[in-house]
Parts: structure tokens; C-alpha cells; sequence
């Protein structure tokens, strides 16, 4: 049987996941994401016309694939529901197409309130201001509203007058903000849940009858490794384990561990919100990627923060994930560059040092610099289609992350991919 596969993204998120999800769900009968929240925004054409998704997997346009958000997911209804009005107004029936697992925690309007209230008080991180950090603190504090919760009335009504409370507290003495109504947020959640209850059920047992028919399984990853709330720039990541090794827990299948795992990586870096960036380029260089590579947020709009290749920063993520092959995307935005640099290590203090060092506010690139290719890349169908110059970046990043390069994407269509 073919492997189930784990594509996650290998640098500060945004690095094609969607389109390359896509491009595989020709392959797979189920796809799944395990983690993350609607901060995710994954761009994916069907055609001419341009999907944003935040919360339903990328594999959601074929109609043979069936899609899964496991419980590792936090799960917003208002976001649910518009994505999926959204696809349905495609003539996309979701019914029996789409299983949510009864195990999610439910992100709810008051979360993004006090997220976007944290981010304008002080120490503001750059979040998507959608309440993903919020509904996780929840999540570990034993506080959650799950989605079975809304099948017992009395038990839900006291959990979301206890949350509520508690976060009016804050709102009122922290913030001097206008607080909820705990009656109104149950009765708009019941509301909710009645539109969506359909989709949701179990996830581990379905998932487990579609592997044991020897159908493998397409994990999404959302976010990306130096997002991850462990290993990633902490303080400034997400609030989930954006890791491929998440997968067991966030799609509560544990055979998923056993996949082959994908990295999807640009051909260059990007970063949206504060922290860390040693590549990050502030000169017309920078500028000239942002413009080329369209590097505007898919779920908030926001500017992304643009800079070379890190290889430092890959070769942590390759480990951390265990990878087994790369995908990089994005190399035609390159296409107009006379040089290109590639980041080979750091220095901090004239001292040689490294990813781990957790110096990185303070590290300095060492760059390799190699020749352009000055054409474009749209034409090329495979790797021997590519000039001689491109063909040496790429292999330059399998030689020092000790990872093959399985894809190379030269265009955000589905068809702007060359395998290898
Ligand atoms: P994700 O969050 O990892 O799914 O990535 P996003 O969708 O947030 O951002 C990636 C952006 O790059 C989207 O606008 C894609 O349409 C676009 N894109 C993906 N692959 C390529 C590529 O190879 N070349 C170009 N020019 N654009 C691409
Ligand atoms: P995809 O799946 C890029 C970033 C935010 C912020 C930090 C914390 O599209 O790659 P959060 O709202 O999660 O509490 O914000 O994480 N961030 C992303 N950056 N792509 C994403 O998702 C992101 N999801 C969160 O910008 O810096
Ligand atoms: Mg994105």
C-alpha cells in the first residue's frame, strides 16, 4: 500500500501548503488537518477562480476526497460556517464530504475579543487577531467549550456562563471593555451548532476504516515549524505543535505517525507578525520579492516580511520533522534576481552559531551567493527543463539540508509544478 502523507510547512507558515495539498488530493481518498485554527489561510486556484481556505483541507474541490478536521484542530462556527456557504455556493455538496471530530474545542467570538484586546494592550505579537491563542489557553486549561458539549444543555450552559465570566472579568478590569452577555453567547452557539451539527462525528474510527481499506491518508499541516508553540521562535509562533509529529494526536489516528513526511518550503523566506528573522531583507531586494511574490497575508491581508533562503533555519526544520523529501515553491519569483543569496549559517558576536542558539534576534547571516538564471521558469515541465543555474540552487538546498527535493513549484497553479 502506498504511504499516508504529512505535508507541513517548514518556515514561518504561508509557503504554498495549500496548493501543494491540492496538487496530491488527485492521489488520496481523505484528507485531514490536525492542528491550528482559521489563521491558516491556504490559497488554491481551481481554474482562474482563487479559494482562500481557513479551516476546511485543501483537497475539498475533488469529488472524490473526503475531508477530516480532527480534534487537534480549534474550531471556529462562525468561520465554519462561512467557509462552507462559500464552497457550497460552488455546487459543492459537503454533506458526507466533510467530518469535523466531536473532540474539537470551539473558538467562539469572546476569544478573538481578547485576543484582539491583548494585541492592542501591549507586548502585541502579531497575531491574526482571530482568538487562536485564547482558545488554546483554553483548551489546556481545562476550560474548553468541546463540540460535544453542545449535547447536554445543562452541562453547556453552565461551561459557557463560567468562560464567560471569567473572561468578562478581564475584559471589564484589564481592559475597561465592553463585556458579554453570557444568555446571548449560549444562545448564538446553540444556533450555530444547529447549522453545523451534521458534520460533526467521529474521526479516529473513520479515518481508521478508510487506512484499513488500504487507502492511505493526506495529512495538512497548517502554520509552519518556526510557528510551532515548542521548537518554533517563542514567544513569537502560534499557539498549536505545527510539527509533522502532531499528527497522531491532532488527527487522533495513531497510525498517521507512520507517514512519509513532506516539507514545503519557498524559495526564499517570509514572515508576517513580529519576532525574529535573521534573512529578513530591508532594501529594494526585499521590496522587489514582496512585489513579484504578491507577499500580502491570504488571511489577513497584512504585508509579509520578505528575506533570502535560511538553510540554517531548513536543515532544523527538515530534523524536527524528520523529513523525507522537500517541495519548493515559489522558484519563478526568483526568476528577475542577477544573484541570489542563500543563508549557510549565523554568526553572533563574530562567533559561529546556529538555529538552536535561540540568538536569533541577535545572529547575523553568512551568505552563499550564487548566479541568477535571468529567465523565466514558467515553461519548464521538468527538472531538465530547468536552466543550469536554478538546477544548482536547488541542489545546493538537497546537499546542506541532506533532504531530496521531490517538487519544485514555478506558479501558483496546479499545473505550475515540476516533479522530480
Ligand atoms: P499556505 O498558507 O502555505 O497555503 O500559503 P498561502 O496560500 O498563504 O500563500 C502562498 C501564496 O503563493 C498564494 O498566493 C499562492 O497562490 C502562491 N503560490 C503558491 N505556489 C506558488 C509558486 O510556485 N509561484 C508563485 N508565483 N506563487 C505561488
Ligand atoms: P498558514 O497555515 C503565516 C502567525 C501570525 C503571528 C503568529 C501568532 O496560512 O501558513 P496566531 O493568530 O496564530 O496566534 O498568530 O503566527 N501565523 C501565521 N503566519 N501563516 C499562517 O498560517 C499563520 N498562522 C499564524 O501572523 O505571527
Ligand atoms: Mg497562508
Amino acid at each position: 500500500m502506498k504511504k499516508s502523507l504529512i505535508l507541513v510547512g517548514t518556515q514561518w507558515g504561508d509557503e504554498g501548503k495549500g496548493k501543494i495539498v491540492d496538487y496530491f488530493s488527485s492521489k488520496f481518498k481523505a484528507v485531514c488537518r490536525f492542528q491550528g485554527g482559521h489563521n491558516a489561510g491556504h490559497t488554491i486556484y481551481q481554474g482562474k477562480e482563487k479559494f482562500v481556505l481557513h479551516l476546511i483541507p485543501s483537497g475539498i474541490f475533488y469529488d472524490h476526497v473526503k475531508c477530516f478536521i480532527g480534534q487537534g484542530v480549534i474550531l471556529s462556527l462562525d468561520s465554519l460556517l462561512s467557509e462552507i456557504d462559500e464552497i457550497e455556493s460552488k455546487g459543492i455538496n459537503l454533506e458526507g464530504k466533510l467530518r469535523i471530530s466531536r473532540y474539537c474545542s470551539l473558538l467562539l467570538p469572546i476569544h478573538a475579543k481578547i485576543d484582539q484586546l491583548r494585541e492592542d494592550h501591549k507586548n502585541s505579537i502579531g497575531t491574526t487577531r482571530r482568538g487562536i491563542g485564547p482558545a488554546y489557553e483554553d483548551k489546556t486549561a481545562r476550560r474548553s467549550i468541546k463540540a460535544f458539549d453542545l449535547e447536554d444543555k445543562d452541562l453547556l450552559k453552565k461551561k459557557v456562563f463560567d468562560l464567560v465570566s471569567y473572561y468578562n472579568y478581564q475584559i471589564e478590569t484589564i481592559f475597561n471593555s465592553t463585556t458579554f452577555d453570557p444568555g446571548e453567547v449560549l444562545k448564538e452557539l446553540i444556533e450555530k451548532y444547529k447549522k453545523a451539527s451534521k458534520y460533526f462525528g467521529d474521526v479516529t474510527d473513520t479515518l481508521e476504516d478508510i487506512y484499513g481499506d488500504g487507502d492511505p491518508i493526506l495529512y495538512e499541516g497548517a502554520q509552519g515549524t518556526l510557528l510551532d508553540v515548542d521548537y518554533g521562535t517563542y514567544p513569537y509562533v502560534t499557539s498549536s505543535n505545527t510539527l509533522a509529529t502532531s499528527v497522531g494526536i491532532g488527527s487522533g489516528f495513531p497510525k498517521s505517525i507512520f507517514s512519509d513526511v513532506l516539507g514545503v518550503a519557498k524559495a526564499y523566506t517570509t514572515r508576517v507578525g513580529e519576532g525574529p528573522f535573521p534573512t529578513e531583507l530591508f532594501c529594494d531586494d526585499g521590496k522587489k520579492i514582496a512585489d513579484i511574490g504578491n507577499e500580502y497575508g491570504a488571511t489577513t491581508g497584512r504585508p509579509r516580511r520578505c528575506g533570502w533562503l535560511d538553510l540554517e533555519a531548513l536543515k532544523y526544520s527538515a530534523k524536527l520533522n524528520n523529513l523525507t523529501s522537500l517541495c519548493i515553491t515559489k522558484l519563478d519569483v526568483l526568476d528577475d534576481f542577477n544573484q541570489i543569496k542563500v543563508c549557510i549559517g549565523y554568526q553572533v558576536d563574530g562567533e559561529l552559531s546556529s538555529f538552536k542558539s535561540r540568538l536569533l534576534h541577535k545572529s547575523k547571516p553568512i551568505y552563499k551567493t550564487i548566479d541568477g538564471w535571468g529567465c523565466s521558469l514558467k515553461d519548464a515541465k521538468n527538472f531538465n527543463e530547468l536552466p543550469i543555474e536554478a538546477k544548482a540552487f536547488i541542489e545546493l538546498i538537497e546537499e546542506f539540508t541532506k533532504i531530496p527535493v521531490s517538487l519544485i513549484s514555478n506558479g501558483p497553479n496546479r499545473e505550475d509544478l515540476i516533479l522530480r
